[in-house]
């Protein structure tokens, strides 16, 4: 089973779009996708395939993602041995999900009085130990826009990182920023994380400030990049609004082909670096 968490120490950079357009790309190559979201209570990615609504209350989705990384897990799915497969819920475009929680915010408190590396490793056995045995070819982490402890848990059990960036004046600082994390980590725990693919989002390649800066990443971070950099797209956004990806959008503009052909070849390079 491959794995990857989507990040970067910034909001509204894509993370949730990326992890929704990757899913859908790799599970049009007959892959089996899981999406985990781990990006606070909001639950984006579930909205963004149109099952949130659809949902029990919050009260009533017991155990769920936050169950997995709080100190109950083990007792519940020793009671509860479907635990992790109840919580998975399947979306019309291929790939199933596991959506947020509201008690991911408690459980980011509690964590931090989980002594390390413990505090680090909930999602990592999850992974190994639940997941893993249904069969699933690959997951993807959606994570928070910050480095807290359930971002922790998603890199540590990922080791690798799908990084959305966006070609505006501070990319340097976003980039630098994920480095030092990735860092930190690396030689705190002697863990090897690693970025597996860059991926430039919102991009408008008309404006001579776009292509300076990509050529500029490219230098840096050689071979990182993504093959096609996902262009600014109204689409992406309505289609976002109706609970869908632009993989699901009937009439296709010109944008809208072009971000579906750019998650398609980014999609094949991301399955070669895992
Ligand atoms: N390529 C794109 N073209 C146009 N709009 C986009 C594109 N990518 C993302 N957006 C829009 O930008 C907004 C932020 O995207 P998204 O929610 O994926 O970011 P995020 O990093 O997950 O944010 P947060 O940190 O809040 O979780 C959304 O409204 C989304 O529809
Ligand atoms: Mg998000």
């Amino acid at each position: 089973m491959k794995t990857a968490s989507v990040f970067l120490d910034k909001g509204g950079v894509g993370k949730t779009t990326s992890t929704a357009h990757f899913g859908v790309a790799l599970s049009e190559q007959d892959l089996d996708v899981l999406l985990i979201d781990l990006a606070g209570k909001q639950g984006d990615l579930a909205k963004h395939f149109g099952v949130w609504t659809k949902l029990p209350d919050a009260d009533e989705r017991w155990p769920n993602i936050a169950t997995v990384l709080s100190d109950d897990w083990s007792m519940v799915k020793e009671k509860l041995p479907d635990a992790a497969e109840d919580m998975i819920v399947a979306t019309d475009e291929g790939p199933d999900l596991i959506p947020a929680h509201v008690g991911l915010d408690q459980v980011d408190d509690d964590l931090a009085s989980v002594p390390v590396p413990k505090r680090y490793q909930m999602l990592e056995s999850f992974l190994d130990e639940d997941i893993e045995p249904l069969g699933y070819d690959i997951v993807l982490v959606d994570l928070p826009g910050l480095t807290n402890n359930v971002t922790l848990n998603g890199l540590w059990a990922t080791e690798r990182v799908i990084a959305p960036v966006e070609l505006g004046e501070f990319e340097r600082q976003q980039m630098e920023m994920l480095e030092e994390d990735i860092d930190d980590l690396s030689q705190n725990f002697e863990k090897d994380i690693e970025i597996a693919i860059i991926v430039p989002n919102r991009v408008d390649t008309r404006t001579n400030l776009s292509k300076e800066l990509l050529d500029e990443l490219d230098e840096k971070w050689n071979g990182l990049m993504a093959p096609d950099p996902v262009p600014k797209s109204q689409d992406i956004r309505n289609s976002q609004r109706r609970g869908e990806t632009v993989f699901a959008q009937e009439e296709v503009s010109s944008t809208a082909e072009r971000a579906r052909e750019s998650y398609r070849a980014n999609s094949e390079t991301l399955l070669r670096k895992l």
